[in-house]
């Protein structure tokens, strides 16, 4: 349980690699709410760096260790999607909230421990899906839910790349899944999000590796259909095969108007350099010709507006708006994503198959 009920909330992360960078830059961004005390991470990934960088005050290299400090409040995992469910429970069994990153797990009956673990200690289970702290996603939202659009019958979200930076998200059994898994479960949680959650009908999916058969037995493209009890379809592309650089977008259409909002271009310096610089975008390819460099780059995500609110949470300012709940939703449409991909056929939900050992199995091996 929470040992403070004011102040700022005292944080910990772990993992010290590139979403433990975002964690900690994010509240050092917006600091009134909260401030990071600790780090842990295995010594191999150099917790001191992150550490140093952000003057975080306590290293650990084993995050149990850390789970014994009374004083930490709220822990933030940042480490690969394997040890999501464990580490949600040890840190709940540890009396501590929880902002887990998404995807939320491997399996629905970790989903399930997770959630109830976390209910029975007392805790937050906040679920990290920063789309919908994404300040042009939340102008889109802000104006639909105002009827801008009348009545909303298309939402897109695509999220594309040329492939994820460490080699663990190639290796399935510690991913679970390829881009649908890493990427797809953003634009589940859009969509269902920005539809106001109704209720999923039906999955229809389909996937391919078409570039990276070297590398990894994952997809590295997909196309996912989601219909809505209300009438609505979700439509999320993402892929791992795309040159160029990162892409993020909506579109939404309703029978009264449309709105599209693309992250990056809409907020780039449309740049030529014959010398190149330091840093465009995430995972921008070069630095040298024409690139689209962005700035407030972490903002124009949303990720501190996230982490702000989460603590907020902490302290019982706000209700969360992302919890354990929409990271198990987004979990059974991943199943039912790829037992489509692997069947061929639409997929109703509920869907909720026993003993999966990771998603992408039902694409790989799917028991027809
Ligand atoms: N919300 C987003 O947009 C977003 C973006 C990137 C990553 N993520 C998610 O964040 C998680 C981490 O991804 P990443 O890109 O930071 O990966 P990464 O490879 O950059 O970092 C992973 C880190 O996990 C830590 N780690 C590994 N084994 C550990 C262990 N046994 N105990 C404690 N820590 C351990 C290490 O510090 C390592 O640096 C993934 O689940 C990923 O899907 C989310």
């Amino acid at each position: 349980m929470p040992v403070a009920t004011k102040g700022k909330v005292k944080v910990a992360i772990i993992g010290s690699g590139f979403i433990a960078d975002i964690h900690a830059d994010s509240f050092r961004l917006m600091p009134d709410e909260a401030e990071v005390v600790a780090v842990a991470s295995p010594a191999e990934y150099e917790p001191e760096k992150l550490a140093k960088k952000f003057n975080i005050p306590r290293i650990f290299t084993d995050y149990k260790e850390m789970l014994a400090e009374k004083d930490i409040e709220m822990v933030t995992i940042g480490a690969p999607n394997l040890l999501h469910a464990q580490m949600t429970i040890d840190i709940a069994n540890a009396g501590k909230h929880v902002v887990c990153e998404k995807p939320f797990c491997m399996t629905l009956e970790e989903a399930d421990e997770m959630i109830d673990t976390c209910s029975k200690k007392g805790v937050l289970l906040m679920y990290a899906e920063e789309l919908f702290f994404t300040p042009k996603y939340v102008k889109a939202k802000q104006m639909a839910d105002e009827g801008a659009f009348g009545k909303v019958y298309l939402v897109k979200q695509c999220e594309k790349h040329f492939g994820p930076h460490a080699p663990w998200f190639w290796d399935i059994a510690k991913s679970g899944g390829g881009v649908f898994m890493d990427m797809g479960c953003h634009g589940i949680a859009f969509c269902y999000w920005f539809l106001d959650r109704p209720k999923i009908k039906n999955v229809y999916c389909q996937m391919a590796t078409h570039v990276h058969t070297d590398k990894t037995k994952g997809e590295d493209d997909s196309i996912c259909i989601l219909e809505f009890e209300n009438g609505a379809v979700g439509l999320i592309e993402d892929s791992w095969a795309r040159r160029g650089g990162m892409e993020d977008r909506i579109e939404v259409y309703g029978e009264g108007g449309v709105t599209y909002a693309d992250l990056h271009m809409g907020n780039a310096l449309p740049t030529y350099s014959e010398y190149g610089f330091g840093y465009a975008v995430e995972k921008a390819p070069t630095t040298k010709g024409w690139t689209y460099p962005v700035y407030e780059e972490l903002w124009n995500y949303g990720f501190p507006q996230e982490m702000h609110h989460f603590a907020r949470c902490v302290r019982g300012k706000e209700e969360p708006q992302s919890t354990g709940e929409d990271g198990r939703l987004v979990q059974q449409v991943l199943y039912a994503g790829y037992q489509s991909a692997g069947t061929g056929k639409k997929i109703d939900l509920p869907f909720t198959p026993k003993n999966v050992r990771r998603p992408i199995d039902l694409w790989l091996n799917p028991g027809k």
